[in-house]
């Protein structure tokens, strides 16, 4: 794992936006794994502003998002669908038709991992997947368990997550789903390369457990020691400086 930390959030934003743009610029039809939460929106507003500035150029892109909540509609304002729409895809060049998510309005949760697993088959390999951590160490929506998850599941979110992504749902824990489909561990792993995004001090414990802990699926993140090419990009905040 290398780690490259930056004194404010906007430094490292403009990091990990740079470390994207040379994907594309590498590799202009990249198909690009990408994230929710807070933590990446720096980012993508930078990847924005590049592609408003002519620099990178996601006409030949195709993404696949980490996960999405069971039970919410694309138009649903706390989805991932509009989250991803609302931050990302409505301001740059990308095709709708190449943006991919799990589909959170299916009923049928076996159906929607199948599907999910044959679309990243098909567009894949994922050449970059962009991550964040949750504060219990999990990756995508995949929480601390027994076992690393392989292929798309639908998981029951921990108390911990609920009550972390309350706050965009009007601070009501009650109100956010309980359940969501995620890309599991094993998938994430394939990504030939992975970037790691953490910010502030909340992260810290977590972040030195999954970075320099023994490799357990009670941290899921903890499994990224293992993976040949893994580039984080921190705050200051976050290494506890
Ligand atoms: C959610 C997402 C994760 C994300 C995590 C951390 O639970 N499913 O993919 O990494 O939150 O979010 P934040 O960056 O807001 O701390």
């Amino acid at each position: 794992m290398r780690i490259q930390s930056y004194a404010t959030y906007e430094e490292m934003s403009k990091a990990a936006a740079r470390y994207m743009a040379a994907q594309l610029l590498l590799k202009p039809d990249s198909v690009i794994g990408l994230a929710t939460g807070s933590t990446p929106i720096g980012m993508y507003k930078e990847l924005i502003k590049m592609n408003e500035a002519g620099e990178i150029d996601f006409s030949d892109v195709v993404t696949v998002n980490l996960d999405e909540y069971k039970g919410l509609s694309a138009d649903h304002p706390q989805s991932y669908r509009y989250f991803m729409n609302e931050n990302l895809f409505d301001h740059v060049n990308v095709f709708a038709d190449n943006t991919y998510l799990p589909d959170g309005e299916q009923v049928d949760d076996a159906k929607v991992c199948k599907d999910y697993d044959d679309i990243i088959e098909t567009v894949g390999p994922i050449d970059v997947q962009l991550l964040g951590i949750g504060h219990n160490g999990h990756i995508g929506f995949n929480e601390p368990a027994d076992a690393f998850t392989t292929g798309t599941q639908c998981i029951t979110l921990d108390e911990r997550t609920l009550q972390a992504n309350a706050r965009f749902f009007d601070g009501d824990m009650t109100k956010v789903p309980t359940k969501a489909f995620t890309m599991g561990i094993g998938t994430i792993m394939k990504a030939k390369k992975i970037l790691l995004v953490v910010t502030g001090k909340e992260k810290t414990e977590i972040l030195d457990k999954a970075m320099n802990g023994p490799v357990n699926p009670a941290v899921p993140a903890s499994i990224l020691q293992l993976h040949p090419d893994v580039m984080v990009i921190v705050d200051d905040a976050a290494l506890g400086k």
